[in-house]
């Protein structure tokens, strides 16, 4: 950790960043989403799962407390994978296995999973196309991919999707709900369950301490003072950034079914009251 320069936290992006400071990276909802897909898709300790962009294993975590099934998670991240794999040592999970790979080319047989949790990753690629091609052919027949993408509720200025952009060191190209609905209609798929949700506005005396908590870190404490004073103050603006991004952007849990069971469309559709 003392190793790190003033010029390597300037290139860091902010996935990366999270990786230095070992802060803990959710799928949109946190512990509630994951929840959610647990319970809604009956997982059993048969249950084989792949998770794609597990970052610092949050979801395998949570999954694995709910039940002691079989997971693979894989990020192109390393230093996110190894705190990861600490994390997960430390709640004694020997259920999860950890590897570094790249969702638009998964080291996996085809047909090898129950179910496939992609999180918000889509968001982040360049070829979402190719990456759910892979996670498609690496679950089995009847199962199902779990997607929890992110999108604007309303159209964001240029001026903050270019510092987003810049931040994650992806050009975005801002999505709608409607766009995830279009990208997830391939023949191979059905939306089987969905359910929408918002971000909420978080005030900035919140977010001030929670970056002091953050950057109080014992492993940080090593840091050489002016790489550390450098590493806070991006830390800050990144978080004060996705703050003010995140207010204008909704996610929805998608369950998504792998087996086309001939039916008619359904005509007499409803919703919840
Ligand atoms: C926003 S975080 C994901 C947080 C949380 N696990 C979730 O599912 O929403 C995105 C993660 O995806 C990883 N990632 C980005 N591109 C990837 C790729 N091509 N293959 C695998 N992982 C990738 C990043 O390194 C990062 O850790």
């Amino acid at each position: 950790m003392n190793k790190i320069r003033a010029k390597d936290i300037e290139n860091l992006d902010y996935n990366q960043l999270i990786g230095v400071v070992r802060e803990t990276n959710r799928p949109p909802g946190g512990k509630n989403s994951v929840f959610e897909v647990v319970n809604r898709l009956h997982l059993s300790k048969d249950s084989k799962i792949l998770e794609i962009g597990t970052s610092t294993g949050f979801t395998s975590i949570e999954v694995s407390r709910l039940v002691k099934c079989p997971i693979t998670s894989i990020d192109i991240n390393e230093t996110s994978l190894k705190e990861a794999k600490n994390r997960a040592m430390g709640e004694g999970y020997t259920n999860i296995d950890y590897v570094k790979a790249n969702v638009n080319s998964l080291p996996f047989d085809n047909e090898s999973f129950n179910v496939v949790i992609v999180g918000n990753v889509f968001s982040l690629l360049t070829n979402k196309t190719k990456a759910l091609e892979e996670c498609m052919r690496v679950c089995k027949k009847d199962g199902f991919i779990v997607a929890i993408p992110m999108y604007y509720v309303k159209i964001p200025s240029e001026e903050l999707v270019k510092k987003v952009s810049n931040a994650i060191k992806t050009n975005i190209i801002p999505m709608y709900k409607s766009d995830w609905i279009k990208f997830f209609t391939v023949p191979e798929l059905e939306i089987y369950w969905a359910k929408d949700f918002k971000f909420d506005y978080i005030e900035d005396d919140v977010v001030k301490s929670f970056t002091v908590k953050i950057m109080n870190r014992p492993h940080l404490k090593s840091m050489d003072m002016g790489v550390f004073i450098k590493l806070k103050r991006k830390y800050e603006k990144y978080v004060f950034l996705f703050r003010d991004n995140l207010s204008q952007v909704g996610y929805t849990i998608f369950i998504l079914s792998k087996k086309k069971i001939w039916e008619d469309p359904e005509l007499y559709t409803s919703k919840e009251i």
